[in-house]
């Protein structure tokens, strides 16, 4: 029999049970002395593996339980030390209020709709919602659109219940924008006219529609499709074309600072007459010209015009007697006019990083 063997299997169970270690320094220490590749327990295996069949049948089963009994050891002294530190040197304090959690920041589109609201609620406009998913009547067709215009086309709009052949005003889609909503703030109010006898109706209607709009267009850092607009409506008595531009010109100078410029241009669009689309002058060059504004010193923000009587009667408004203007602006425009944002994909793509950029809330 091997006895030096044997003595030295005894004298490390025994070292085993008393092995002690008062933080984890120590019990790495202890790791390393025992079972490490130059460990006390590690050479013992080297010198076991030499022995021929016979001895190690003999052996093995002293020698695995003196690892294990090691190992067991080492991890009880692990537990004491860990539980020994969180008590003493972290100072655990259960009854102290949780750390702030890291607030959210709101999302640049949020952030310049609640602008673009505040700046007209100023000046008396109210907010009014509608659905995104709309019949033909209200996107279209209230609006003045002919039946063959091409927005109606499978390649703008995102049917959902379609008759075959022609359009019916029962069709279901995807809004292509709010201007939708006008049509059902002035069918409403209209109502409320006829039967104003029996409570009070504002006699004007002053409204921002805002909302998400859908096209089908292919998604590039230009194009999305979908994104986000803000409809304004101005329906009174003798509301005239300057009206429609000093509000607009307000708002320019209020959102984008008070040496913006506007410019109206003609333009065309089925439910205003005469329509326009408005430009402001460039901000990075002040209207000298850049690569921005492609040298021409003003940048296009809106498309507006005066409310086509044919829009007004189909919601029952006369015509005769009210006039209104209306105008269009999209969120993500505006947004990357005020923040430089070069790809319409970000607004969508939930990337942390690119949100955390813009003020909290
Ligand atoms: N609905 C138009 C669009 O989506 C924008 C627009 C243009 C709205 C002129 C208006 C308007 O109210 O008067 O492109």
């Amino acid at each position: 029999m091997n006895t030096t063997f044997k003595e030295k299997i005894e004298t490390l169970k025994a070292e085993a049970q008393n092995l002690q270690a008062k933080n984890a320094e120590e019990l790495e220490q202890l790791r390393q002395k025992y079972l490490s590749k130059k460990g006390a327990v590690t050479a013992l295996f080297d010198e076991f593996k030499l022995f021929p069949k016979e001895e190690k049948a003999q052996w093995g089963a002293s020698v695995n339980q003196l690892k294990q009994q090691v190992e067991s050891r080492i991890s009880e002294l692990r537990d004491a030390v860990t539980v020994h530190c969180a008590s003493s040197t972290v100072n655990l304090d259960l009854t102290r209020t949780p750390d702030p959690i890291a607030m959210g920041t709101r999302h640049p589109l949020s952030l310049v709709r609640e602008q673009i609201i505040d700046i007209f609620s100023r000046i008396g406009f109210t907010v009014a919602d509608g659905p995104e998913v709309e019949d033909d009547k209200h996107v279209f067709g209230m609006l003045n659109f002919a039946p063959e215009h091409p927005a109606r086309d499978m390649q703008d709009t995102f049917f959902i219940e379609k008759a075959e052949g022609v359009q019916k005003p029962t069709d279901i889609l995807l809004r292509t924008h709010t201007s939708s909503v006008q049509t059902r703030v002035m069918t409403q109010w209209a109502k409320q006219l006829a039967d104003s006898s029996t409570h009070q109706v504002p006699d004007s209607l002053r409204v921002l529609c805002p909302g998400r709009v859908f096209r089908n267009e292919a998604i590039s850092a230009r194009a999305h499709c979908f994104f986000h607009q803000v409809e304004g409506l101005y329906i009174d008595k003798n509301v005239s074309f300057a009206d429609l531009r000093q509000v607009l010109l307000y708002f320019a100078k209020e959102m984008f600072g008070p040496e913006t410029q506007i410019r109206l241009r003609p333009s065309y669009f089925p439910f205003t007459e005469p329509s326009a689309e408005m430009d402001i002058s460039c901000d990075l060059c002040g209207g000298k010209g850049c690569s921005f504004c492609k040298g021409t010193g003003w940048v296009e923000i809106l498309g507006c015009g005066m409310v086509d009587p044919n829009v007004l009667e189909s919601c029952g408004i006369d015509s005769k007697v009210y006039t209104g203007y209306a105008f269009g602006l999209g969120v993500e425009r505006i947004t990357n006019l005020k923040y430089r944002v070069k790809d319409l994909r970000l607004f969508s793509e939930n990337d942390i990083r690119f949100l955390q950029q813009f003020e909290s809330c």
